[in-house]
């Protein structure tokens, strides 16, 4: 293995993360990696770099035969498939942040790579400076892996941080997650949880070998909120955070969904603020992990994009054992969840739908109850999305032994207890 060789570097994109890259690299000597060329789309922009490095012919970095590793951070999906896959038809290897398009091509990405043998790394796609991906992929037998519980969307979970805590509105805060570079560029994709579902569709993959598009995951994001939650949430000395959650149930199939939920405070997600992201992974032995680090920003960023080309060093590959190598689990919609919905008008939510209803609050305005549904039901409705309606999970495991549940319930209503 020749672990000396020179990385010559084709970077796309010099956007937050591309500039911090290209600054980080000049500080890292050591690494042996420099970046050859850069390709943009707009030639005009003033940018911290010699003009000399950049171009906007794509092919020139494609076709340029020192050029062996291509580093991806564009924001267009349909053009960064374009260009990993042609880089590594063309002998490179390649690292991404583009979790959309990742997200959305897992099955032909793989294809292309069973087909080329190049490395395809990604971990900047998912919570930053975190190497969830690496962890999962290694460390963890699916077998074992109970349950991952995670923030994986910086931006919404500085939004929810600074409204909470500093008392700014929604506005106000999603202006300061975009000043400081966390928010998409469009970040209606944060704020709507496509992408935290985005990312989540990536980590199912190296948890548990699930290929799914993120679309067909139930998820939403925060931007249903309504400040009667947060007054809720404080009440209850709790905090909402929007957390992808994945939970293997006893028949060894996988529930997973993104959805908005109260957290307690000793959860461990409750301690992670502003741009940071949290896992926690329960598995049989170990119990419960916890790995923290900031999910967005140009540094975090490029820490994880290092640390990928570093590891091409030594041709690592993702392997995708939970896929080749175990039986891969299946998803399922087949559970129950504990849930909270606020909304305006009672006519708005299907109460019967309820499995039962454990808490009413009315107010003039405003209204909420609590009580448990079927997921199945959220998957095939979008009321609890509609007319101004929010809904948040509360702190437990899905549920799966409705019927036992049930009994319970109905014999402490009889013994007067609730
Ligand atoms: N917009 C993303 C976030 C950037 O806020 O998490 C990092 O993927």
């Amino acid at each position: 293995m020749e672990t000396n060789k020179q990385l010559t570097i084709g970077l796309f994109g010099f956007g937050v993360v591309g500039e911090g890259l290209y600054k980080v690299l000049q500080q890292t000597p050591s690494l042996k990696a420099t970046i050859k060329k850069v390709c943009i789309k707009n030639s005009g922009k003033k940018r911290n770099a010699p003009d000399s490095l950049f171009t906007t012919d794509r092919n020139e970095l494609l076709n340029d035969r020192d050029i062996n590793i291509i580093v991806e951070m564009i924001d267009e999906a349909e053009a960064a498939f374009e260009i990993v896959t042609t880089a590594m038809r063309n002998g490179k290897d390649v690292v991404s942040a583009s979790k959309k398009m990742i997200a959305e091509n897992l099955s032909a990405l793989l294809e292309v790579q069973l087909q080329t043998g190049r490395s395809f790394l990604y971990e900047p796609a998912a919570c930053a400076s975190i190497p969830v991906i690496r962890n999962l992929e290694e460390y963890y037998d699916n077998d074992l892996l109970y349950s991952i519980r995670a923030i994986v969307n910086g931006s919404t979970n500085f939004i929810l941080t600074k409204i909470a805590e500093e008392g700014l509105d929604f506005k106000e805060a999603l202006l300061l997650a975009q000043q400081a570079g966390f928010a998409e560029s469009n970040p209606l994709l944060d704020v709507e949880g496509y992408d935290a579902v985005q990312k989540w569709s990536i980590l199912l993959l190296h948890a548990y070998g699930i290929i799914e598009n993120p679309e067909a995951i139930l998820f939403t994001g925060i931007q249903h909120i309504h400040p009667m939650d947060a007054g809720v949430a404080k009440a209850r000395n709790q905090q909402i955070k929007l957390v992808a959650q994945a939970q293997k149930l006893k028949n060894g199939k996988i529930a997973a969904f993104v959805l908005p939920q109260f957290v307690k405070q000793d959860d461990h997600l409750a301690f992670v603020k502003d741009e940071y992201n949290g896992v926690v992974i329960e598995s049989s032995f170990a119990d419960k992990q916890f790995f923290y680090g900031k999910g967005a920003g140009s540094f975090p960023t490029a820490s994880a994009v290092l640390s990928d080309i570093s590891a091409l060093r030594y041709q690592y590959k993702y392997e995708y054992k939970k896929l080749y190598h175990h039986k891969p689990h299946e998803l399922t919609n087949d559970f129950f969840l504990r849930v909270y919905v606020s909304f305006d008008q009672l006519s708005y939510i299907p109460r019967e739908e309820f499995e039962w209803i454990e808490e009413w609050y009315v107010q003039d305005d405003r209204k909420y109850l609590a009580g448990v549904i079927a997921f199945s039901n959220l998957t095939q409705n979008n009321w609890w999305k509609e007319n101004n309606t929010s809904l948040i999970l509360f702190p437990e495991p899905v549920i799966e032994e409705i019927e036992t549940r049930k009994l319970k319930k109905r014999s402490l209503e009889l013994a007067g207890i609730i």
